[in-house]
């Protein structure tokens, strides 16, 4: 459950801002999905950041399962981020010599080192996800 509570986001622009996200709203509930559409510009992938809690808002509250993210150290939001949120970037962010095996058995290794699961379940994990979408 993602809850957004009067966001607004702005980024310097020479001598003043430009804001970026002006006071917005809005309720993400589970089992459903939420598009946010708009022109180029209005602000879309600046709301999905702060909403990842990847940027922190000028000001308003980032819920994620009632947890009050504003108040979040770096280390601790990080942390959240590992157990909650998976994001799926626009750009690839693959590692071009790796085979689809590798990418994902090196992103679920990345995961499971740090939250202390094992290699053996990393790589299991990741023959299941590919072999869910082989065809
Ligand atoms: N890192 C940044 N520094 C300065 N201004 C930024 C930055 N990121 C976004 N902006 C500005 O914030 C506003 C919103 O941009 P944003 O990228 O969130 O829009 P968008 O809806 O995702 O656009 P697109 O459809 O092109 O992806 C724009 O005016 C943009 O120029
Ligand atoms: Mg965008």
């Amino acid at each position: 459950m993602i809850r957004l509570n009067n966001i607004t986001l702005t980024f310097p622009d020479g001598d003043s801002r430009v804001t970026a996200v002006d006071h917005v709203t809005l309720a993400a509930h589970p089992g459903t999905v939420t598009g946010i559409t708009g022109p180029s510009g209005s602000g879309k992938s600046s709301l999905l950041a702060v909403a990842a809690t990847l940027i922190r808002p000028d000001s308003g509250q980032v819920l994620i399962d009632d947890i009050n993210t504003t108040g979040l150290t770096a280390g601790e939001a990080t942390k959240m981020r590992r157990d909650k949120i998976g994001i799926v970037f626009q750009q690839s962010n693959l590692v071009p010599s790796l085979t689809a095996l590798e990418q994902l058995s090196v992103m679920n290794e990345l995961g499971a080192r740090h939250s202390r699961r094992n290699r053996r379940a990393a790589a299991e994990r990741a023959g299941a996800l590919l072999a869910s979408i082989h065809r």
